[in-house]
């Protein structure tokens, strides 16, 4: 199933816009010039993350080195912190599990377009 998002120029001014798949929320992102798309309930008591922050986080460069990087992919839940890679939608704490579950998004002719796969 294809859901029609909106016009690029209103998600992008938006930043984040939910829309209802079979009655459950998936929360649109806008970053840059992308989009992504994950499920709208965090998994640990089912907080809004269209309404967290984009940041990113401290990522291996080396042994025992760290750097900051995946500026802007990682998604974080506004009620009690929990991240999440905005692109695998996998916890950064416990990716194995703990995740997002992530939908592909287009654009075609000016819109967002949101696939289900179903
Ligand atoms: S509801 Fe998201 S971290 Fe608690």
């Amino acid at each position: 199933m294809d859901v029609v998002v909106g016009r690029v120029e209103e998600v992008r001014r938006d930043g984040c816009r939910v829309v209802d798949v079979r009655g459950r929320p998936v929360g649109v992102i806008s970053v840059g010039e992308e989009f992504f798309a994950v499920s709208d309930r965090c998994p640990h008591m089912g907080a809004s993350m269209c309404t967290g922050s984009l940041s990113g986080t401290f990522v291996e460069a080396g042994p025992q080195e760290l750097v900051y990087g995946m500026d802007e992919r990682v998604i974080r839940c506004p009620w009690h912190g929990w991240e999440f890679d905005l692109e695998t939608g996998r916890s950064l704490l416990e990716p194995e599990r703990v995740g997002l579950k992530t939908y592909r998004v287009t654009q075609q002719d000016g819109q967002v377009v949101l696939h289900t796969g179903a």
